[in-house]
């Protein structure tokens, strides 16, 4: 390789490649080379190609350095809140209570209605900031607290104006029946399914998810708004078996699903049905933790199947009010059983492939130039530390930033 101007060197890293078959795709005494957005080598120092002139130099004194975080299932757009909700289920309300009564989504529902534009937008931006401090690159965001054509547009629309983060929106019209469909709840899909080339004509549709349990949509409701995406082309995600066993799963699996997320009550031929279709199993511990659930999702039968288990916030205000992709690094390890390399690659690497990005998630040649430099002496401690943000440096398209 002969040297331009246009090259950055970072040396003296130790590199979580997640690439290749070492454990953590680790290399010790690691350098990388970027080239705009994109990397454009990576490697032992040692190794480095002779004749390199690049025109800006890091040296990072031993820090580990692992891909970009991607977190890649979040409600970040929304009005309102819903602490007071949290202090009901604290006396004893359930999440399903509170939902049948008219609170939960509905009462988001109807915050997020209210709000205008700019302010949506500038609440989630605050959110954002908040996950870009701990490495975050890419952040998929969901509709579904708009549940009307124009409401979800401009929650989308809120979405996509984000910045500081690669984004990525999926459209969640079939989150929850909004007031005005009160027992219509098939005509609801209907609209949820009408609406959807339109947004997509916007560009404004990346993925379209939907929310199949009992105080949701029904599989048969879900396989209307699955087959409407087939029809525009557009890829498929899930919130499935969260409180119960629906067989969501093997429905999403398919319509070859991106990925299916939660999965607390998934059965043994969910886990084949994911195995067969190649769909990542996203789990979510912060809403496992803060509903206070104790069925836990099926792990091992995941890990043996060789399912990709990707990790996520869930950041949304009814479930999972957690800004913090490291503090869920963490939860998957104590609460899941994950092991801290599994969980770091469960926000990099399968965190990716839920978003359908191949360019991204690992450290390898011509991918994106999206890293973290993290002042710890192994990445284990990622997932070791709670409430400790060990982030030296976000590199975001080959920019420090
Ligand atoms: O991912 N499960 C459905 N959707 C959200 C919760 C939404 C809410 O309660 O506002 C979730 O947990
Ligand atoms: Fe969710």
């Amino acid at each position: 390789m002969t040297g331009t101007t246009d090259k950055t060197l970072w040396r003296g890293a130790r590199l979580a490649t997640l690439d290749g078959a070492q454990p953590w795709g680790w290399v010790e005494r690691g350098a990388l080379i970027t080239e705009g957005e994109h990397i454009a080598w990576v490697g032992p120092e040692a190794e480095l190609p002779a004749g390199l002139a690049p025109a800006i130099e890091h040296d990072l004194g031993g820090a580990v350095l692992t891909p970009g975080l991607i977190d890649s299932h979040t409600h970040l757009v929304y009005g309102g809140r819903r602490a007071r909700e949290f202090e009901l289920r604290l006396q004893g309300a359930s999440y399903e209570e509170i939902a049948r009564a008219g609170g939960g989504i509905r009462s988001t529902v109807a915050a997020t209605r209210a709000a205008d534009a700019a302010s949506l937008q500038a609440q989630a931006q605050r959110r954002l900031d908040t996950l870009i401090g701990e490495g975050v690159t890419t952040v998929e965001v969901k509709s579904g607290y708009g549940l009307d054509l124009e409401s979800e547009a401009r929650c989308l629309r809120a979405a996509r104006a984000l910045q500081g983060a690669q984004l990525r929106t999926s459209y969640l019209g079939a989150h929850a029946l909004p007031p005005e469909f009160q027992g219509r709840q098939d005509e609801y899909v209907d609209a949820v399914c009408a609406w959807m080339p339109q947004l997509q004509r916007e560009g404004l549709i990346d993925a379209v998810d939907a929310f199949c349990e009992g105080i949701g949509f029904t599989p048969a409701q879900t396989r209307r708004v699955f087959e409407a995406a087939r029809t525009l082309g557009l890829p498929v995600k899930l919130h499935a078996e969260q409180l119960s066993d629906q067989g969501g799963t093997q429905l999403a699996c398919e319509f070859g699903a991106l990925s299916c997320d939660h999965l607390e009550y998934l059965s043994p031929e969910g886990v084949q049905a994911l195995a067969a279709s190649g769909t990542v199993a996203t789990l979510l511990p912060g809403a496992y933790y803060f509903l206070r659930e104790t069925k836990l999702p099926p792990v091992a039968a995941l890990r043996e199947a060789g399912v990709p288990i990707a990790i996520s916030t869930d950041h949304n205000p009814g479930t999972s009010p957690t800004l913090s992709l490291l503090l869920m690094l963490n939860m998957a390890c104590t609460l899941f059983r994950l092991t801290p390399e599994e969980a770091l690659r469960g926000v990099t690497q399968h965190a990716a492939r839920a978003l359908g990005l191949a360019d991204r998630g690992r450290l390898a040649p011509g991918l994106r130039a999206d890293f973290c430099v993290w002042d710890v002496e192994h990445p284990n401690e990622l997932s070791y530390y709670f409430g400790r943000n060990p982030l030296r440096q976000r590199v975001w398209g080959g920019k420090l930033s």
